[in-house]
């Protein structure tokens, strides 16, 4: 009999879709990986559609497994995905009604600010760990509801289901036979209570949302349901669970309270580790579920950055200053130093520790002899800047200090930046072999789903360094740095 110890992973992230085998020492046997469209219809809206999410997650991986040799030694299938990120689907035919509501979406902003002064946040807070802005899901639901004709009724009467990507794609590879999500999706949506672990009834009633919408919740570990048969030749178990960040947590082994990440990905999310107890943040910092594995929760301290790799992405497509991402790693060391340019990146408003949805971006101190190199270096320089206001608000929260990050996803390639980051944070900067590390903690996850592995203290041995980063910038230098960029940070939030 064929041993079946190989996982696949599909990583559904804000831009593309990733799916990698990997096998039982965490290594990546095969990957396969596709961009697909955003649509921005209206000021501030940002949407995907859903059916261009399922043809992608399912033709990426059933590339990888072919790629990996087929399906015979494939244990078990574990989903990884952008957070926050809402669809509302007809259960009767799977068919979504309306296209993707993305995390970056800011048309609730109003309703937001509405409740807000209603003094709604504190019970919202309290339950979910979050704050009332448009970035997480419940008032995306309600839009939907609201501006698509009938859904109201349709999903009083429990004919619509609802669901973060994770439990849509979890709905398609089961052909409708498990409405389910993880407890790390449902904590984004504003509408869980972290502490009971369960959907509020409160937090219902304040978004009018029908119950009967709601997926099932369940530990991030653990087997979900069965893809149906036709999909990879056999039925395998989707055994594994967890919002992207979350995830990563998992493939970065950070599972002793007081260890870090930071993944550089379209956002940039720092998470922090508290163990078996939610921390509250003084400074505007999520509490948030890191993963619940065989019951035991272990809850994190999040600092959420909304623009990271997708600034480097503006730089290409926006401005055209460069035709790949790794170009930015040259033109940053080309010039000794930013000369004073600034980039505050509030492409889609600023996230923590502000969550101001309404800010735009900036760029400042510019002079003739400014050049491209120092927009892209100012760019590469916003995302580190933001990564060490964060750290520094969660060690005030009491989060511990952080003497060591974790870095991955496609920023963390460049040396430049990584070296740059350990300068800002004082800290070491870590940075595995692995920067996939999203769907690395997804594998890992449905690993132990299926019993390939007794518990994640077993897979911590498969965490690798790649590159290690220490501080070494000359400290006046940094100090004054730093000012230059919490002044910019204060011009762009001065209202127009
Ligand atoms: O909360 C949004 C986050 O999950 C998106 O992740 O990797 O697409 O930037 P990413």
């Amino acid at each position: 009999m064929i041993k079946q110890d190989r996982i696949l992973a599909i990583d559904q992230g804000t831009t593309s879709t990733r799916s990698i085998v990997f096998d039982v020492n965490g290594r990546e046997l095969s990957v396969a990986r596709q961009e697909f469209p955003q649509y921005y219809p209206s000021q501030g809206w940002v949407e995907h559609d859903p059916e261009d999410i399922w043809r992608d997650a399912l033709s990426t991986a059933q590339e990888a497994v072919e790629r990996s040799g087929g399906v015979d030694r494939i244990a078990a299938i574990g989903i990884t995905n952008q957070r926050e990120t809402i669809v509302v689907w007809d259960r009767a035919t799977g068919k979504p009604i309306h296209n993707a509501i993305v995390w970056q979406d800011r048309r609730t902003a109003k309703l937001c600010a509405e409740l807000k002064e209603q003094g709604h946040e504190k019970l919202v807070t309290e339950r979910t760990g979050l704050l009332l802005d448009p970035y997480f899901s419940a008032t995306k639901l309600a839009w939907i509801l609201d501006n698509v004709e009938g859904a109201r009724a349709r999903a009083e009467k429990g004919e619509l289901a609802f669901g973060t990507i994770d439990s849509f794609l979890l709905w398609r590879l089961t052909d409708g036979a498990v409405h389910a999500t993880d407890v790390t999706n449902a904590c984004r949506t504003l509408l869980f209570d972290i502490h009971r672990q369960q959907w509020d009834d409160d937090l219902l009633k304040l978004f009018r949302v029908p119950a009967a919408l709601l997926p099932e919740v369940k530990d991030s570990s653990g087997v979900f349901g069965e893809s149906t048969p036709d999909l990879f030749g056999r039925p395998v178990p989707i055994a594994g669970i967890a919002g992207d960040q979350q995830a990563a947590v998992v493939g970065q082994t950070c599972f002793k309270p007081g260890t870090a990440k930071a993944t550089y990905g379209t956002g940039c999310f720092v998470l922090l580790n508290t163990g078996e107890k939610p921390v509250v943040s003084r400074n505007r910092m999520l509490t948030t579920i890191a993963y619940r594995v065989k019951g035991k929760t272990a809850y994190a301290l999040e600092g959420s950055i909304f623009v990271a790799g997708a600034a480097i992405k503006w730089l290409r497509d926006g401005l055209h200053l460069i035709t790949h991402a790794s170009q930015t790693d040259d033109m940053a060391t080309r010039i000794p130093n930013s000369h004073g340019v600034y980039m505050v990146p509030g492409f889609v408003g600023l996230g923590a520790p502000h969550w101001e949805p309404d800010v735009r971006g900036l760029i400042c101190g510019l002079t003739l002899d400014a050049t491209e190199a120092h927009i892209a270096r100012a760019a590469l320089e916003s995302v580190a800047y933001q990564t060490m206001d964060l750290v520094a608000a969660m060690t005030q929260d009491g989060g511990g200090t952080t003497s060591t990050l974790r870095v991955d996803g496609g920023m963390s390639a460049n040396d430049w930046f990584c070296q740059f980051l350990a300068d800002m944070l004082q800290a070491r900067v870590e940075r595995p072999r692995q920067i996939e590390t999203t769907a690395l903690g997804a594998s890992f996850l449905a690993g132990v789903g299926v019993g390939l592995w007794n518990s994640l203290d077993d897979v911590a041995a498969d965490w690798e360094l790649g590159a290690l980063f220490e501080p070494k910038m000359d400290l006046t230098e940094r100090r004054t740095m730093i000012d230059g960029w919490h002044l910019a940070v204060r011009r762009a939030l001065v209202k127009a």
